[in-house]
C-alpha cells in the first residue's frame, strides 16, 4: 500500500498502530502466563515455601500503607542492578510480591525503596520515625503520620478483606481441606495465621505480643504499620539460596 495513504489517514493509522503494538505485548506478555518460572518457587531444605502471604495483622497494615499513600514517594521493589543491590540488598523477586494485590512496584522513590526495610530499624524506631520523622532524621521530607498511634484498628472486617484477596488467589483458607494443604505449603505455624475464620483472633493475639507500637494494651493502626514494614523482604532467606538460585529465572 501507499505509505502516504496512511500517514493521511488517522483512523488507518491507529488500527496498524495498535495492531503493531499488540503483536509486540502478545510475544513478550503471553508466554509470562506460561512460562513455570514466571514466579519463581522458593522453599527451604523442609520443602516449605518461604515466600507466605501476610497475617491478619500485617495485612491490615498493608492496607493502611495503601490508605495513606506511601507509595507516593516509596517504591517497593529493588531492580537487578548493581548499584541498587548494594544500597538495598539483594534485587527483589517476582515471588515475593506474589500475593501482593495491588502490588507495590512503583517508581516514584522521594524516600528509599521499602522493599527491604523489614528488620533494618527496630520498633521503636519505627514508631518515633512515623510520629514525627525529622525527629529520627532531621533532613526528612516525609510528613509525620502521628494519627496511626492514636487511632484503635478496626478489627472488625479482617475476614471480609481476606476473603476478598482470597478471590484474587492469595490461599487464605476457609475449610479443613484448605487448611491442611496449607500446612503442607507453608508449615502449621504459617497455615494457622492464613485460617479466615481463625483471623480476628490471630490478628488481635500477634497485636498484644508483639510489641510493635510499645503498648501492648491498645490496638493501634500503629501496631499494624509496624507489623508490615518489619516484615517487608525478610520472607526469603538468602544466606541459606545459592547466588545462582535465580540465574535460570531471568
Ligand atoms: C512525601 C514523600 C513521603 C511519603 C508520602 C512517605 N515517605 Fe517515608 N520517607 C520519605 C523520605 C524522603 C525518607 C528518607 C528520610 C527519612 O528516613 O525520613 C523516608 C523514609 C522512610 C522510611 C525509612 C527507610 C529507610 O530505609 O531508611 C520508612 C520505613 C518510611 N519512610 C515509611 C513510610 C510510610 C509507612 C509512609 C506512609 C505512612 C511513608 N513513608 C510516606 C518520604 C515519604
Amino acid at each position: 500500500m501507499d505509505h502516504g495513504k496512511i500517514e493521511k489517514n488517522l483512523g488507518l493509522m491507529l488500527v496498524l498502530t495498535m495492531f503493531a503494538i499488540s503483536i509486540g505485548g502478545l510475544v513478550e506478555i503471553v508466554p509470562l502466563f506460561f512460562i513455570k518460572g514466571t514466579i519463581e518457587d522458593v522453599r527451604n531444605a523442609d520443602g516449605i515455601k518461604m515466600v507466605r502471604p501476610y497475617t491478619p495483622l500485617e495485612q491490615r497494615g498493608r492496607d493502611i500503607y495503601v490508605r495513606e499513600g506511601c507509595y507516593l514517594c516509596h517504591s517497593q521493589m529493588i531492580r537487578p542492578f548493581r548499584d541498587e543491590a548494594m544500597r538495598y540488598g539483594h534485587y527483589s523477586l517476582a515471588a515475593e510480591s506474589q500475593y501482593d494485590h495491588p502490588f507495590q512496584w512503583g517508581s516514584k522513590r522521594t524516600g528509599p525503596d521499602l522493599a527491604r526495610v523489614g528488620k533494618k530499624y527496630s520498633n521503636e524506631w519505627h514508631v518515633q520515625h512515623l510520629i514525627a520523622p525529622r525527629s529520627m532524621v532531621p533532613e526528612s521530607v516525609m510528613p509525620n503520620y502521628p494519627w496511626l498511634l492514636s487511632t484503635a484498628l478496626d478489627t472488625s472486617d479482617i475476614t471480609s478483606r481476606m476473603k476478598a484477596l482470597r478471590t484474587t488467589g492469595v490461599p487464605y483458607s476457609i475449610n479443613k481441606a484448605e487448611y491442611d494443604n496449607n500446612v503442607k505449603e507453608f508449615g502449621e505455624d504459617v497455615a494457622k495465621q492464613l485460617h479466615i475464620p481463625d483471623a480476628q483472633k490471630n490478628l488481635i493475639e500477634q497485636a498484644q505480643t508483639g510489641k510493635y507500637d510499645g503498648n501492648p494494651a491498645d490496638i493501634t493502626e500503629m501496631d499494624a504499620m509496624v507489623a508490615y514494614l518489619q516484615v517487608l523482604g525478610t520472607m526469603v532467606d538468602f544466606s541459606k539460596l545459592d547466588s545462582d538460585n535465580f540465574v535460570k529465572f531471568r
